[in-house]
């Protein structure tokens, strides 16, 4: 995924005159050979880089909200003061530029001025912290302590061999061969080392001491903090079946998961994916885009039926018939050899390739044996505290209060992990900000993208608005009166105004 490198738009280093601008608009331009967006708040006139620093979406398309920009592709958001970036999933600041008038025009100098967050004052208290877990939550968290000034010690723990990754890549881009692996570790590797961030790579943590506040690693190791988050993720469900265990059957979590996938596709001619969820259905469509034959068995009526509802589901099968795989829904495997996988009504499906989707589970055994409330996610408060203090739970294991449906919610989405990562790491440093946040996600099959704003595990109706064949549409999951989620395709921002709307009323409800 990538923006346009063409030009659009007036040369602002020219000028444009200053009434072309109106309060609340924004503009795309050019200036010194890059995209610009100026943008009108009140008396002030911003002038900040056009292209999102996460995947390059346009921010002109984006949503203006106070002295902020946020992106239509996956909702980032960036301050037009500083550039900083706001929320994830963008991590990195967009550029600032001077904007001067003269004679009732604007120009844009060339000068950038992307400005550091302000730093805090930090409690003597916090000499250590402590990640375990170096996935979307455990990056977030430790990027933010650095940007918000925390100067103590700094380890993050992670059972993964390869160091933080864009993981919701391993299935889209990366494995359908149209993304290098360059792009896929979240930093270069000296952005560790440069921002004093201790990365233990491979290093599975299995105890934790609250009493003395120190975790302890596989092999002995102690690592001791005064605060501590756990950001451990989800394992994927295992097949129990015979012939789970064969080398040619697969799970994708890990980037090596995705690495032995893509070795698998050298010689497979046709793959069985078990389960039609987003990441079995995102492997279907990039193992498509390599030229194998695919086959997807699922026990459900429809695709994401359960999260998306029929109207989706529907679409959502037809458009992976569309580019050529086969459903075997209402099914589920019985036995896999070497070469095949046998369905349970006898069907028998030719497979040199198996990956299953079938599920993910939250790793929450290390916070259970620790003593901590888990039921099933790790309980936390709106700071994202856990039952023991100094102890802060993130991302796919994280159970907690949403002031929007006044549910407690667990979920399994790569932004939400990485705002969680962030919130857990200014809560660390005293903020006291509650988590309001809205949730979202997307997901990608072939050209279309879903987004999805909020959080409905069950809902009364689904209003339908536009036309879902031309991918054109917008589905609000209503409980009662109440909109619980919103979900778009070719309307991003209805999905932007969506979210913020529900942010406002989630506002409201904690006050
Ligand atoms: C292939 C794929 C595609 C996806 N696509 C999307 C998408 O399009 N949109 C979306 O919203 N979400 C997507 N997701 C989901 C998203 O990636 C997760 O919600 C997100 O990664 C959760 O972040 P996390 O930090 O909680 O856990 P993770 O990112 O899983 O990180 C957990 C980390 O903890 C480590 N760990 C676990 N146990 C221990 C231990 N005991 N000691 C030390 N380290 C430990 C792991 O090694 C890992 O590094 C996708 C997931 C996958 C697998
Ligand atoms: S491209 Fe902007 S948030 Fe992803």
């Amino acid at each position: 995924m990538g923006g346009s490198n063409e030009l659009k738009g007036p040369d602002l280093a020219q000028g444009i005159p200053e009434a072309e601008l109106g309060d609340g608009q924004m503009l795309l331009g050019h200036a010194h050979g890059q995209a610009v967006l100026l943008a009108k708040r009140g008396l002030e006139v911003f002038a900040v880089s056009a292209t999102c620093t996460h995947y390059s979406g346009p921010l002109a398309e984006g949503l203006l909200e106070g002295e902020t920009i946020r992106c239509p592709w996956h909702h980032a958001c960036f301050s037009l003061r500083t550039g900083q970036a706001l929320r994830a999933p963008a991590l990195n600041p967009i550029a600032c530029f001077d904007v001067k008038k003269r004679s009732g025009r604007l120009f844009v100098s060339n000068k950038t001025k992307t400005e550091g967050a302000p730093k805090v004052g930090l409690s003597a208290a916090l000499a250590s912290v402590v990640i375990v877990g170096g996935g979307a939550a455990g990056h977030a968290a430790a990027e933010m302590l650095r940007r918000e000034g925390y100067e103590g010690k700094l380890t993050l723990l992670s059972a993964d061999r390869a160091p933080p990754c864009d993981r919701p890549n391993l299935s889209k881009d990366y494995l359908s061969d149209n993304a290098p692996e360059e792009w896929i570790p979240l930093r270069p590797p000296e952005f560790f080392h440069d921002h004093h961030i201790e990365l233990l790579l491979g290093v599975r943590v299995t105890g934790i001491d609250v009493a003395k506040q120190r975790v302890i690693a596989e092999g002995g190791n102690t690592y001791a903090y005064d605060a501590l988050l756990l950001a451990t993720g989800a394992d994927p469900i295992k097949l129990t079946i015979p012939g789970s265990d064969l080398p040619h059957v697969h799970y994708l979590r890990t980037l090596a998961d995705s690495r032995a996938i893509i070795a698998g596709t050298a010689t497979a001619k046709r793959a069985v994916v078990l389960g039609a969820s987003f990441i079995g259905l995102e492997v279907a469509a990039s193992l498509r885009a390599r030229g194998i034959e695919v086959h997807v068995v699922a026990p459900d009526a429809r695709p994401l039926e359960r999260v998306l509802g029929p109207e989706l589901g529907d679409f959502i099968r037809g458009l992976h018939e569309e580019h050529g795989v086969t459903f075997h829904l209402g099914q589920t495997a019985k036995t896999i050899d070497p070469h095949h996988v046998t369905l349970a009504n006898g069907d028998v499906l030719a497979a040199d390739l198996v990956v299953a989707g079938i599920g993910v589970e939250p790793a929450i055994a290390l916070a259970a044996t620790a003593g901590l409330s888990v039921d099933p996610g790790v309980l936390i408060d709106k700071y994202l505290q856990t039952s023991a203090p100094g102890v802060f739970a993130a991302g796919d294991i994280a159970r907690w209060p949403d002031p929007h449906t006044g549910d407690e919610i667990r979920v399994e989405h790569w932004v939400v992990a990485e705002r969680h990562g962030q919130l857990a790491a200014l809560n660390m440093l005293g903020k006291k900000i509650p988590c309001r946040m809205v949730p979202f996600f997307w997901s990608q099959h072939y050209d279309v993208s879903i987004s999805y704003v909020g959080h409905a595990e069950k809902w009364d109706r689904i209003d339908v608005q536009g036309n879902i064949a031309k991918r054109d549409c917008k589905l609000e999951y209503r409980r009662g009166s109440k909109v619980l989620a919103v979900v778009t395709m070719g309307r991003d921002l209805e999905s932007l105004r969506a979210e913020l709307a529900m942010e406002k009323l989630a506002s409201a409800a904690s006050h």
